[in-house]
């Protein structure tokens, strides 16, 4: 009777659970969605590997072999659910204009009522998974709570790699303690008798939030952000609308750990796009000429960032694992990710080759034949007749950040980590420099604000047109962009006022393109030599260049052994087209239009700076 198991299967809240207002969310949410029974996860190793048999045993996961791929499992989606649904996600604040024009908003009421008879009975036929978890070590002061209650199986496994859930998450929140509330259901009830598919999900889906009383419902998606929803949901739309209210930042960062030969350490956090290589950076490795210097992994994707007693800033990982695009991903642009993925992984939507493992473009030469994530036969012959990929381009990876061979002994540090500096980078073939640094916090803010990407054809959009994204956050601010700015503003003000060494701020570009339409800068683990000069920066051992941006390195000033970089090739990825930079400052006016309301004064001046600079 007390086993886990029956214990779980009871719809009474464990006798471990104390929190008053959990029991009766939990107890109102039964009502409404009406599950078969009621799981309570409580993290365990044991629970885990039970419930990926289960997933084994009802066709969504099937079992790598074991000596090529120990512990290992894939998941095919249903082939309308492969990715986060920016058009179906919604910021449901009271007013329209606190979402801002770059969210989907509904008055909460109205979303309420929309949504009301859509959860009525959404897990009929299914269990609901009670699941708890950490954004961040658990009781540290940056980290939050969530509970998130799915009727996904694959949720809770993936949730467990993804952050800190099981049992111990319910010491930490006691009997009062907040925790941010998650419902998310595939949307597919099943009727008495009915079999059930192998990937169950709905073709209406709603990614909503409700930024005023801090809850998150995911109707219809089994996918990625739309389901595990403490990555985008909380750590970054939620989280954001709490650090607006309490004076801290949530953000889209990796952050990394830099060790000099000499043994001082520095930290950074970096915002870049999807698809900009993130997690290659977050992982680098320096190459020859940088003999001694060590980079460590904190976080690939979100980073979390307090201001600590002595006015620095402080920044978590609030996530326990990766979820990372695996197309692309190779011994060479990424070793240790692939170092990574050796064992303890859930890949979704890659292929499956004849022995047992799995397959993605450009991991290495293609299998003579493998079953694609459609579940079809495939072979490179094929693929040059048809164009058919073997994994899709959004297939991802789910593993736990303990697997990552660079992992910072840090990553875990409760307290967080000092930033040193932060950067800004997007995907631009033309017009933006390699490296620029802001003078100031203002002009860094500018920066970040108008930084834009070209799309690539893997985001699922036409390729090479400049999207905006400011600070990388585009569809992960829960809130007006104008007001995200102006808090950052503040934020920077507040703490220089208070005699802080504020982080420095930089803007990359590592993707500008020769005549030729071929990238110049060889990026990758040769980011580095930025990485470095960023650090002579910020220890005043490099002066530098100003230009009406900001100030970039002399050539002289990057440290290029052990690569054959020429001073011309360097003046092609740092060249500043004066023509093509008068076009993009009327991509940042229109930006600005779009963005009027509340828009910082400091940002329009520092415009203004910026072209009169130009003219001169
Ligand atoms: C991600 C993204 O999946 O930014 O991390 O799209
Ligand atoms: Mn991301």
């Amino acid at each position: 009777m007390n086993s886990p198991v029956m214990q779980g299967l009871n719809l009474q809240a464990p006798g471990y659970v104390k929190n008053a207002k959990l029991i009766a969310w939990v107890a109102d949410m039964v009502a409404l969605c009406k599950p078969d029974q009621v799981y309570w996860c409580d993290g365990s190793q044991e629970e885990y590997d039970r419930l990926c048999q289960q997933l084994v045993d009802a066709g969504t996961f099937r079992k790598l072999d074991p000596i090529r791929r120990p512990n290992s499992y894939l998941a095919c989606s249903d082939p309308s659910d492969v990715a986060r649904v920016e058009d179906r996600t919604f910021i449901c604040s009271q007013k329209k204009e606190d979402a801002g024009p770059t969210n989907n908003w509904m008055a909460p009421a109205e979303m309420r009522a929309t949504l009301q008879p859509l959860f009525d009975g959404c897990m009929r036929g299914r269990t609901m998974y009670v699941v708890p978890f950490s954004m961040g070590p658990l009781g540290s002061p940056i980290a939050h709570i969530g509970i998130e209650l799915s009727d996904s199986p694959y949720v809770a496994v993936n949730m467990r790699i993804m952050t800190r859930m099981g049992k111990a998450v319910y010491d930490v929140l006691g009997v009062d303690g907040e925790f941010v509330p998650c419902v998310h259901t595939v949307g597919a009830p099943l009727e008495p008798g009915e079999k059930d598919v192998s990937w169950p999900c709905n073709t209406t889906k709603y990614i909503v939030h409700y930024p005023e009383s801090r809850e998150i419902w995911s109707y219809g998606s089994g996918y990625g952000g739309n389901a595990l929803l403490g990555k985008k949901c909380f750590a970054l739309r939620i989280a954001s609308t709490m650090g607006r209210d309490e004076g801290w930042l949530a953000e889209h960062m990796l952050i990394l750990g830099v060790t000099s030969p000499e043994g001082k350490k520095y930290h950074v956090a970096a915002a870049f796009p999807s698809a900009c290589g993130k997690t290659n950076f977050a992982m680098l490795i320096p190459p020859k000429g940088f003999e001694g210097w060590k980079v460590t992994t904190i976080g690939d994707d979100i980073a979390w960032i307090k201001p600590g007693k002595d006015g620095r800033l402080y920044a978590i990982n609030p996530e326990a694992g990766y979820f990372g695009v695996a197309p692309g991903t190779n011994t060479k642009t990424n070793p240790n990710c692939m170092a990574s993925l050796d064992k303890n992984v859930i890949f979704t939507n890659v292929a499956l080759t004849d022995d047992g493992d799995v397959w993605w473009e450009n991991m290495g030469p293609p299998p003579a034949h493998c079953i694609d994530w459609q579940g079809k036969d495939w072979t490179p012959e094929i693929a040059e007749k048809t164009g058919a990929k073997a994994a899709h381009p959004n297939a991802r990876f789910t593993v736990s950040a303990v697997n990552n061979p660079a992992l910072d002994s840090d990553w875990d540090n409760p307290q967080g980590v000092a930033i040193d500096a932060f950067i800004f980078g997007g995907r631009r073939s033309t017009t933006v420099p390699l490296v620029t640094e802001a003078r100031n916090w203002v002009e860094g803010v500018y920066m970040a604000a108008t930084m834009g990407s070209e799309t690539t054809a893997a985001a699922g959009g036409a390729q090479g047109v400049v999207r905006r994204d400011p600070f990388a956050m585009l569809p992960f601010t829960g809130y007006n962009m104008s007001d995200y700015f102006q808090h950052w503003l503040s934020l920077g003000k507040k703490l220089q006022a208070s005699g802080a060494k504020l982080p420095k701020i930089y803007t990359t570009n590592w993707f500008r393109k020769g005549e030729d339409g071929k990238f110049v800068w060889p990026g990758y683990g040769e980011n580095m030599r930025v990485l470095k000069w960023m650090i002579d920066r910020i220890e005043g051992r490099a002066t530098g260049t100003e230009h009406v941006f900001g100030v970039s390195p002399a050539y002289e000033e990057l440290n290029w052994t052990g690569l054959d970089f020429t001073r011309d090739q360097f003046g092609k990825v740092t060249s500043i087209d004066k023509a093509a930079w008068v076009k993009e400052l009327q991509l940042h006016a229109e930006l600005f239009q779009q963005l009027s309301y509340h828009l910082p004064a400091e940002l329009t001046e520092t415009k203004a700076q910026i072209e009169k600079r130009l003219a001169a």
